[in-house]
């Protein structure tokens, strides 16, 4: 059962404090996770609790969200049954009272959902992958996705958007090993391509050092297409053929430069092109035409559901489409999306929806429509690597976790090679299809 609960603040990879929660249970067993942060929020996320009046840390401090955990959450849940993590989450939910978890914070709400998690795996001396595919499987009916698979990476190469202050438009540039048969095989040939990229940035003069928030390099280039254009050179200096080795995948976050009072997309790499929906379905349907992309995330922005329908009819059927700010991880925006046609995969990241149980529900809402599903860090992270368990436990195919730079982000990818090397030679790997379950 849940002795007790202790939240504080530690810092995030921006240098932002974020919440840390230990849970401790009766056996002396105990988990501790620590919840990430986007800057690239979209407005459907449950709410981050911070506290701007106060002038510690510009306002960021989460000192109020830390006091939820300590306060309100620990007296309701102390003495539950810590292997409950559903009835401790809905306990959690219930608490709140609000859609979006606005009242405790989604950060104190997840810090608590994901550290249950890690307290009965180290109660049971597993681990924590292999508890997770526990809850995983009780949710699932019979020959439904239930076996460990390690996932595919697909790795942020260059940064624009919020995540590089720059001027590039699209948020990331990434590439995807698609020939790689092993986890591990895939995370060689991605560093391999990452330093290749480096070199080519830095023999041009466009800046192969300083890296964005999620370490991929931030180059000042004239256009988006530049960016696809070097990653594809870095890829053939690699002796590697673009389309059959290594595919390309894009994150648009096109929210963040949409106009929803004129319905207008400000694209500013390349002058300052104002696109309308169809124009931009139409600039991406070409970029996929002339370039080996094989998926694309928020292509459009979050409430443009006309814009995902007419895209997915366009390009659905040979390229991955991901709603990110789209579905929020949320169960009812993708029942939305389901129903319109729009996308077909999403993207998985446990703080827009705050509980490990919302997590699963949203991963299997998807499996069970033929949505591929990618597991997700933030640009804010830690050294918590919970999603590298999660994305095991629940076969999900596929991680982003960010670039191969930056320990925040190689204490996930570190943790996959040590699954993979655990499952040994039965560890399953999802390899990569464009499209279909
Ligand atoms: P964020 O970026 O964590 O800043 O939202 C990640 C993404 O958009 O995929
Ligand atoms: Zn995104």
């Amino acid at each position: 059962t849940v002795m007790k609960l202790k939240g504080r603040e530690v810092l995030d990879s921006r240098g932002r404090p974020t919440v840390e929660v230990e849970v401790a249970g009766s056996n002396g067993e105990v988990g501790r996770a620590i919840v990430p942060s986007g800057a690239s929020t979209g407005r459907h996320e449950a709410i981050e609790l911070r506290d701007p009046e106060d002038r510690r840390h510009g306002g960021m401090g989460v000192l109020r969200a830390v006091a939820h955990v300590n306060g309100e959450i620990a007296s309701a849940i102390q003495g539950m049954d810590l292997e409950d993590q559903a009835g401790i989450d809905a306990a959690l939910v219930a608490l709140d009272g609000t859609p979006n978890k606005g009242r405790l914070g989604a950060n104190a709400i997840l810090g608590v959902s994901l550290a249950v998690a890690h307290a009965v795996a180290a109660a049971r001396g597993e681990p924590l992958y292999v508890h997770l595919n526990r809850l995983w499987r009780s949710r699932l009916e019979p020959g439904e996705f239930a076996e460990p698979v390690l996932p595919m990476p697909m790795v942020n190469m260059i940064s624009g958007g919020l995540h590089a202050g720059v001027n590039l438009d699209f948020q990331d540039f990434l590439t995807i090993p698609v020939g790689a048969s092993s986890y591990s095989e895939a995370l060689e040939m991605t560093t391999a391509i990452y330093r290749a990229v480096g070199a080519v940035l830095r023999e041009k003069d466009m800046e192969g050092t300083l890296v964005g928030d999620e370490g991929g390099y931030g180059p000042k280039l004239s256009t988006n297409a530049q960016a696809i254009d070097l990653i594809l050179e870095a890829v053939l200096g690699c002796g590697m053929e673009p389309g059959r080795d290594v595919a390309i995948a894009l994150d648009v976050a096109a929210s963040h430069f949409y106009d929803p009072k004129t319905a207008t997309y400000h694209l500013t790499a390349a002058g300052d092109d104002a696109l309308d929906s169809a124009g931009m379905v139409a600039m991406l349907a070409h970029w996929a035409k002339l370039y080996p992309i094989v998926s694309i995330e928020d292509g459009l922005a979050e409430d443009d559901w006309n814009g995902w329908s007419s895209l997915t009819g366009m390009l659905g059927n040979s390229v991955q489409l991901i709603g990110d700010d789209l579905f929020a991880t949320q169960t009812a925006r993708l029942r939305q999306g389901v129903e319109r046609h729009a996308g077909n995969a999403i993207l998985i990241k446990v703080n827009q929806v705050g509980t490990l149980s919302e997590t699963f529900d949203a991963l299997l809402l998807a499996r069970r429509h033929g949505y591929r599903t990618i597991v997700s860090a933030r640009s804010g992270e830690t050294e918590d690597t919970t999603i590298a368990d999660l994305a095991v436990a629940t076969a999900a195919g596929q991680i982003k976790i960010g670039s191969v730079a930056r320990s925040e982000r190689l204490a996930k990818y570190n943790r996959l090679l040590r699954i993979e090397d655990e499952l040994g030679p039965s560890a399953r790997f999802a390899g990569f299809k464009p499209t279909g379950g």
